[in-house]
């Protein structure tokens, strides 16, 4: 069997049409763009390529794109002081704090400093919570990509047997509570394994749909699988430049469907930051 491919260009195309639309409407009705702010600390050069790379999206969607640059030793204390500049600036709607942070820097204190209702990660504890209740908020954006990938190629989750691999704070949890809310795009059967679950094969042999999430080049192989199953790698590790996935490329030889090893779940979550960010400000001009 050869796999359907399964990109995320298209998907992300699609949102950030959308997203551009909301920012040209957000920019004529409240006589300002929408404004996502950014704050990288230290000099780490691959986070300062992202934050260079989101910024200039940022700007060609239409977004003022505000940003504070800390030095290698800036202190704790500083940058709270940059995150409560920017919770107190009413012309910043969204903020995203560049990961890693330099080692001295206590990354969650500064995510728990930041005003939820300005968090574009969706990672602060009260919107982990909404995402829990099923409450509105900033949906993190790997996970909000990845429905969004497995809607736009029409692979059906809602009623399905879907399994991820992985319980991570950024990917697998979050990713859990977002399938399994009752809502057309979602509604699946979730079962999350992990370090705890040593025959976790056994569970993905089983699966509809089957979500890495690990950070554990080539962990999903094709004796993990069923046939016809759709597969989706979100898990990654650099080496260097080098980007290993968690899905081995042979599984594209069982599966039925399956996201490309480059182009896949990437390209979404940064659309779905846009996204976040248009809507934080949409929300909180509401
Ligand atoms: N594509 C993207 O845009 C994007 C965005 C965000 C994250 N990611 C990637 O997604 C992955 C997960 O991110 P995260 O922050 O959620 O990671 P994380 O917090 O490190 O979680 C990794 C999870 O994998 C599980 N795991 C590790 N080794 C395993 C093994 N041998 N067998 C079974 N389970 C194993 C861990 O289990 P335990 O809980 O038992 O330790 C843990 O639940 C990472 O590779 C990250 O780079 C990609």
């Amino acid at each position: 069997m050869t796999a359907r491919l399964l990109p995320g260009g298209p998907v992300a195309d699609a949102v950030l049409a959308d997203v551009e639309t909301r920012v040209a409407a957000f920019t004529a009705a409240h006589g300002r763009r929408p404004g996502l702010g950014t704050i990288l600390v230290g000099d780490d050069s691959a986070s300062a390529g992202y934050i260079r790379m989101k910024m200039a999206k940022a700007e060609e969607l239409g977004f003022a794109s505000p940003h504070l640059h800390l030095p290698q030793d800036a202190t704790q204390e500083d940058v709270l002081g940059a995150v409560r500049s920017f919770n107190s600036d009413d012309a910043v709607d969204a903020v995203l704090i560049q990961h890693p942070t330099p080692p001295q820097i206590d990354f969650d204190a500064a995510l728990l400093a930041l005003d939820p209702d300005k968090d574009v990660d969706g990672l602060h504890p009260v919107n982990m919570g909404r995402l829990a209740l099923g409450m509105p908020g900033p949906v993190p954006c790997t996970p909000a990509g990845i429905e969004a990938l497995l809607a736009h190629h029409d692979v059906p989750v809602s009623g399905r047997n879907v399994v991820i691999l992985g319980r991570g704070t950024t990917l697998g949890r979050p990713l859990a509570l977002l399938l399994s809310q009752k809502r057309p795009t979602a509604n699946a059967a979730v079962t999350v394994v992990h370090t705890g679950v040593p025959d976790w094969p056994e569970y993905t042999r089983r699966a509809d749909v089957v979500i890495a999430a690990v950070g554990v080049p080539g962990i999903l192989r094709p004796e993990h699988l069923s046939p016809g199953v759709t597969v989706v790698g979100g898990g990654v590790r650099y080496e260097g430049k080098r980007l290993l996935p968690d899905v081995d490329e042979s599984c594209a030889e069982v599966a039925g469907a399956i996201t490309p090893r480059i182009g896949g779940v990437g390209p979404t979550t940064i659309a779905l930051l846009f996204r976040n960010a248009v809507e934080l400000a949409e929300a909180r001009a509401a």
